[in-house]
């Protein structure tokens, strides 16, 4: 269900940490998504959930990447999508099917690990 810290870059930036891929309670896996967005996210790297941005797109409640520092807070670091992103669609459709299948884990109770499962 995530939470494994890798993390930060390189000091004084955010943390990187595995997220909660399990389905919620639209059944659908990633905490909601549709197989078009989790396409889109493996494809891309897009961060749609923009956890980590370049400091001039963030509020001042988020984490971010500095205006100096050589990072795309808008793409997932870490996260070996660049090596997934060639992947065929039937492969990405049989890792969503599989995320899609394993049960619900809520997660803590706050914070981006949580998922609503009921
Ligand atoms: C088939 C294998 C994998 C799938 C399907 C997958 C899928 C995903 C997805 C969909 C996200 C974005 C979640 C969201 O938008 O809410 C994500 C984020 C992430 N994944 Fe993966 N992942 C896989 C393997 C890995 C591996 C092998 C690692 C590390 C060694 C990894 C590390 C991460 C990290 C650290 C993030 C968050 C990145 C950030 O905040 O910048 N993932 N993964």
């Amino acid at each position: 269900m995530g939470g494994r810290n890798f993390g930060s870059l390189v000091p004084l930036t955010p943390e990187i940490v595995s997220r909660n891929l399990t389905p919620d309670k639209t059944g659908r896996p990633i905490g909601g998504r549709s197989f078009a967005e989790f396409v889109q996210i493996i494809r891309t790297g897009v961060d749609l959930d923009h956890l980590h941005p370049n400091c001039a797109a963030s509020t001042a409640s988020h984490p971010c990447f500095g205006p100096t520092q050589p990072f795309n807070g808008d793409l997932l670091q870490v996260m070996p999508w660049p090596i997934f992103q060639s992947f065929e669609e039937h492969d990405l459709k049989a890792i969503y099917e599989y995320l899609k299948a394993i049960p619900c884990i809520a997660g803590p109770e706050t914070g981006v690990l949580h998922n609503d499962c009921t």
